[in-house]
């Protein structure tokens, strides 16, 4: 299995939600061309609609690449907020610049080019948003840093937790990735401190608010 949502629907989604930001076409264009996997249009969305109904101001990106999911969260926090990004490769913190200059939000970006969960402990604090969408082998170990690094009525909010249907009975591949998501998917929901809940859209979007 590797579409969740029909695409017919998706594209009818797509069509909705459109509104002709070129940055934000010029991301996803760029996306294709790499096969480089952003968030997409109908997570941006969803992503915009839950910073904006908390009025979350500081938001902590684990896993940013050249800062599409940046972009939404830096847009919907609106000015004067903070939305620290970490990433690895220098040449996607690089395009992120471009990127978000061009877009007007770089003043409220702050990159980390560090491991991202090693970025988040050094950082510290409490945020209002946490965004996991690191290698997934690494997912287990953030429900426990996330918890402790959001504010009571904050989200956790973490991509792909569908994995392509390799989640479902029947489907496993075996991979290291596939186990990651598994465990952290069982650790999240057995966690007393968040009420968690999976978006289905494109490969699955765990929200999980932090009690
Ligand atoms: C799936 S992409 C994220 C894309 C981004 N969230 C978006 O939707 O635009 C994951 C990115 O996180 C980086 N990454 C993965 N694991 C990481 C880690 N443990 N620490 C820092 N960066 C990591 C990868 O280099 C990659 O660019």
């Amino acid at each position: 299995m590797t579409e969740i949502v029909n695409p017919r629907i998706e594209e009818y989604l797509r069509r909705r939600y459109d509104d002709g930001d070129p940055v934000r076409l010029e991301m996803e264009e760029m996306a294709r061309a790499r096969r480089f996997p952003i968030v997409g249009p109908l997570v941006g969305r969803l992503l915009e609609v839950l910073t904006r109904s908390i009025g979350a101001r500081r938001i902590f990106e684990l896993g940013s690449g050249y800062g599409y999911s940046a972009l939404h969260f830096a847009r919907a926090a609106g000015p004067g907020s903070s939305v620290h990004c970490t990433e690895l490769a220098e040449d996607n913190i690089r395009l992120a610049e471009g990127f978000l200059t061009r877009a007007a939000v770089w003043d409220r970006v702050t990159y980390h080019r560090q491991e991202a969960t090693a970025a988040l402990r050094a950082a510290g604090g409490t945020w209002d948003i946490i965004y996991n969408d690191i290698d997934k082998d690494g997912y287990p170990a953030v429900v426990e840093l996330a918890h402790a690094h959001l504010r009571p009525g904050g989200l956790f909010i973490t991509d792909n937790v569908l994995w392509s249907g390799r989640v479902l009975d029947g489907e496993d591949d075996g991979k290291p990735a596939t186990a990651g998501v598994k465990e952290f998917t069982a650790r999240l929901f057995a966690h007393r401190g968040f009420l968690t809940s999976i978006n289905p859209t494109r490969d699955g979007v765990a929200v999980a608010l932090r009690l």
